[in-house]
């Protein structure tokens, strides 16, 4: 089939920070979509506390992506799917790590098309060796001392390590 348009997909997320398995999911999408906006959301379904401004998370989903010329980053306000119409996205790309994230995804996934029939969401599994993987882990591992090298591009881990200085001073065996 050919297109006049480029196929445009939008991955919404959080994004504190991006990780190697949100990296898998995008270059996934590109086998589908012409271009992949990812796009982090200033007002998240599930508020969590945050680590880095958005504006922060922007910059390092940048950086990783910065020689892939089809992956456009930027930040959103209000509701995905006004952010998707405005940017003649209609595909919305989530990434399905484990059963327990379906309910929340499956509901979130008929909602928006209720919102806008015009949009579709395509799940995508990950690697299974990023299937445990979250930013939450992340954020957790980092700010203990943990080596998250493993998990994140070098551009967030370097972030990770200037926001925790990571030392790794922390004693386990010091107990209060
Ligand atoms: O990475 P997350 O936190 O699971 O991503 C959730 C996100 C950002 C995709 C979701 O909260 C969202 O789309 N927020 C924008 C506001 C919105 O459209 N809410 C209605 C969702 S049905």
């Amino acid at each position: 089939m050919t297109r006049d348009r480029p196929l445009k997909g939008i991955y919404p997320g959080s994004f504190d920070p991006v990780t190697k398995g949100h990296e898998d999911i995008v270059r996934r999408a590109l086998a589908f979509c012409d271009v992949v906006i990812v796009a982090v959301a200033r007002h998240a379904t599930h508020v969590k506390p945050g680590l880095f401004e958005v504006a922060e998370r922007v910059a390092m989903i940048e950086e990783v992506f910065q020689d892939v010329p089809q992956v456009q980053v930027t930040a959103f306000d209000g509701l995905l799917v006004d952010f998707a119409r405005a940017r003649e996205a209609s595909i919305i790309v989530r990434g399905l790590r484990a059963v327990s994230d379906f309910e929340y995804e499956f509901q979130m996934a008929l909602m928006n098309r209720q919102l806008w029939p015009g949009t579709e969401t395509l799940f995508l599994a990950p690697d299974p060796h990023y299937s445990y993987l979250s930013s939450s882990l992340v954020r957790e591992i980092a700010s203990l001392g943990g080596d998250v090298s493993e998990f994140v591009s070098p551009t967030v881990r370097a972030r990770l390590d200037s926001r925790f200085g990571r030392s790794n001073d922390i004693d386990p065996t010091n107990e209060p």
